[in-house]
C-alpha cells in the first residue's frame, strides 16, 4: 500500500476533541493494526458488506476490473478501511489520496498513469476536488484515458493517452456535495449508517485483543455506548480507558472504569460531550430550542456549518436529540429531558405540586 497522507489537512479546531470522528495523525498507529484487512473481518456495515461481497466475486469472476465505488457517510465509520479491504480481496495495490491533496490536474494525471491494471485508487474527501481536476477524472473514469490539452492557440495539441483499467473508490461525507456528472460515474454507491452498540462493542474487544489490552464485555459495551456509532472514537476511547485503567486499578477496563474514565473525560452517559451540549444548550437558551437555520446557530456558537452538519448532527438526530425541518433545527422533548431541562409548554414536578 502507498499512502499519501498530504490531506490529512483538518481545517477544523476540534483536534483535542476526544470524540471528533476526523482522522488525526495519533490514529494512524493504533487504526494501522486494527483495520479489518478482508472482508470477513469487518463487523457491522452487513448490508454495504453483502452487496460489494457479490460485486467483487462477480468482478474476479470476470477478470475485470470492479466498477467504480463510491463510500458515503459520517466521518469514522471505516471508509478508508472499506477501501483498503477491496484491494486486498481483488488482490491489487491501494493508492491513497484525497480530492483538497490533488491541487492541479497534473497531479491526478501522475497518480493515475502510474496505476497497474486493477489497482484501486482511493480519493478521500472526494467532492472537495477542483472542477478542473474533475473533468481529468470524466473520461479517466469513464474511457479509462487521459485527455490533456497542452500549449495555446496555434501551439495547441491534444493527447489522448490511454490509462490502465482501474478503479476508483471515491469517500465523502456528504454525497450531496458531489457533482452530478462525477456522482453519475460511480457504478456501485453504497452508504455507511452509524454502528449499533453491540456491533462497536465487538469493535473494542477486537481491537482491545490486538493491542493486547484485558477489557470485560461490560467495560467494552460502556465504551461502545459512548462512542456515538463510530469506531474511530471507539478505539480511541479504549486506548485513553486504558490510561485510567491502568493508573486507577489493575490495567483492566472494566464497566467501573470504562465509567469512571469517560466520565472524567466530560463524556456523558450517551456520548455527548461538551461542545454538543453547549451547542443544544445555545439552541434552547437563544432559539427556545428552534427552528434555528444552520448558518445562525454556527455563528451562535463559533463552529463552522459543516462541522455542525457532519460532525454533530448525525449522531444527535440518530439518537432522536434534534430534528431538521423546513424551517430549521429543533431540540427534542428527548434532549431537553436528557439536558436535566424542562421541555417548552410542559411543568416541573414543582410547578405541578402548586395547583
Ligand atoms: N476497526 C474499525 N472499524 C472496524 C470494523 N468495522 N470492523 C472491525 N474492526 C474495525
Amino acid at each position: 500500500m502507498e499512502y499519501d497522507f498530504g490531506h490529512e489537512v483538518n481545517d477544523m479546531d476540534f483536534e483535542n476533541r476526544m470524540i471528533a470522528p476526523e482522522y488525526s495523525p495519533e490514529d494512524a498507529e493504533v487504526e494501522n493494526p486494527l483495520r479489518p484487512r478482508f472482508l470477513s473481518e469487518y463487523i457491522g456495515q452487513e448490508k454495504v458488506k453483502e452487496n460489494l461481497s457479490v460485486f467483487i466475486e462477480a468482478a474476479k469472476h470476470r477478470r475485470e476490473s470492479l466498477d467504480h465505488v463510491l463510500l458515503y457517510g459520517p466521518p469514522g465509520l471505516g471508509k478508508t478501511t472499506l477501501a483498503g479491504i477491496i484491494a486486498n480481496e481483488l488482490n491489487v495495490n491501494l493508492r491513497i489520496t484525497s480530492g483538497p491533496a490533488i491541487e492541479k490536474p497534473g497531479d491526478l494525471a501522475a497518480l493515475l498513469t502510474n496505476l497497474n491494471p486493477g489497482d484501486v485508487l482511493f480519493i478521500d474527501e472526494v467532492h472537495r476536488l477542483s472542477r478542473s481536476v474533475e473533468e481529468i477524472l470524466y473520461p479517466a473514469m469513464e474511457d479509462f484515458a487521459l485527455d490533456i490539452i497542452t500549449g495555446k492557440g496555434q501551439m495547441a495539441a491534444s493527447y489522448h493517452l490511454p490509462l490502465p483499467k482501474f478503479t476508483l473508490v471515491g469517500a465523502t461525507t456528504r454525497a450531496g456535495q458531489l457533482s452530478a456528472p462525477l456522482r453519475d460515474r460511480f457504478g456501485v454507491i453504497l452508504r455507511l449508517e452509524l454502528y449499533s452498540p453491540e456491533e462497536l462493542a465487538t469493535i473494542v474487544r477486537r481491537s482491545a485483543k490486538i493491542l493486547g489490552i484485558a477489557v470485560e464485555s461490560d467495560g467494552a459495551l460502556e465504551i461502545a455506548s459512548r462512542c456515538r456509532g463510530t469506531p474511530r472514537i471507539a478505539n480511541r476511547m479504549l486506548k485513553r480507558v486504558r490510561d485510567f485503567a491502568q493508573v486507577m486499578s489493575n490495567g483492566v477496563i472494566t464497566y467501573e472504569t470504562a465509567k469512571t474514565a469517560l466520565d472524567r473525560l466530560e463524556i456523558d452517559a450517551l456520548g455527548l460531550d461538551a461542545n454538543d451540549r453547549r451547542m443544544l444548550n445555545a439552541m434552547i437558551k437563544f432559539y427556545n430550542g428552534g427552528p434555528v437555520g444552520l448558518d445562525t446557530l454556527a455563528a451562535a456558537i463559533g463552529e463552522e456549518a459543516v462541522t455542525i452538519e457532519d460532525v454533530y448532527e448525525p449522531y444527535l438526530m440518530q439518537i432522536g436529540f434534534l430534528s431538521r425541518t423546513p424551517r430549521g433545527r429543533c431540540v427534542t422533548r428527548a434532549a431537553y429531558l436528557h439536558l436535566g431541562l424542562t421541555p417548552p409548554g410542559e411543568t416541573t414536578p414543582q410547578q405541578q405540586s402548586l395547583f
